[in-house]
């Protein structure tokens, strides 16, 4: 395939969602319940879910930590990736979402795995000691994003495993205004993971586009 041929399409991502494992009972329950609440759906799709899943699988990633927890949704499927003795630390700055996302995670398959850490991303993470993870995941505010991809870089050893959301813009990456702020912070972001030389990343065209990249220096 050279890069002329791309040919996705809605019915191709439908295709793929098709063939991939989807939400058991519990996740459904979740979204209802969250929807009920007005909680946004902007969790990650159950493709990506299990794309995510299977880079913590094969990079035997033990220690996740999350930014942007919202529903605990992405939280609980990557918890469901880990051993045992796992664990993910998700960080939210909303109460309303911490408090939902607590009394999901209790009930779920992965209660004791997921902890649900309070506050700004950039007031948590700088609390976190280097070294307590292996992987981490970005998918709160995109303007911080730069800030949280430091913090965690000096938490992760070498090796470590970067993953972060909406590369691609909530879909608008390349039609949104220069001056739209969302997508451009999306676009900073781009820049700073691509210009980075500490990590070696890509961006992947699942789900609104996911950054994975692994942590050279
Ligand atoms: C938005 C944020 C997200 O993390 C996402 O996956 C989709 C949309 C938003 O802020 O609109
Ligand atoms: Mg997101």
């Amino acid at each position: 395939m050279s890069e002329d041929d791309s040919v996705l399409t809605r019915r191709h991502l439908a295709y793929i969602a098709e063939r991939t494992r989807g939400d058991d009972d519990f996740l459904a329950d979740l979204k209802a319940a969250a929807e009920k609440l007005d909680i946004p759906r902007i969790w990650i799709s159950p493709a990506q879910a299990s794309f995510m899943q299977i880079i913590l699988k094969l990079h035997g990633a033990k220690s996740v930590i999350e930014v942007g927890t919202l529903a605990g949704y992405s939280a609980i499927q990557m918890a469901r990736a880990l051993p045992a003795d796992g664990r993910v630390r998700t960080i939210e700055l909303e109460d309303k979402h911490a408090d939902f996302a607590e009394e999901w995670i209790a009930k779920s398959d992965v209660a004791g795995k997921v902890e649900v850490l309070r506050g700004a991303g950039v007031d948590v993470l700088p609390k976190l000691e280097p070294g307590s993870a292996d992987a981490c995941f970005l998918d709160a505010d995109k303007a911080n994003y730069p800030k949280y991809l430091d913090e965690c870089l000096r938490i992760l050893p070498v090796g470590g495993l970067i993953m972060a959301d909406n590369a691609l813009g909530f879909g608008r990456l390349l039609t949104a205004p220069e001056d739209d702020a969302g997508v451009g912070a999306v676009r900073r972001f781009n820049d700073y993971m691509a210009g980075n030389p500490r990590v070696h990343g890509v961006i992947t065209p699942i789900g609104d586009g996911c950054w994975v990249g692994v942590k050279e220096a």
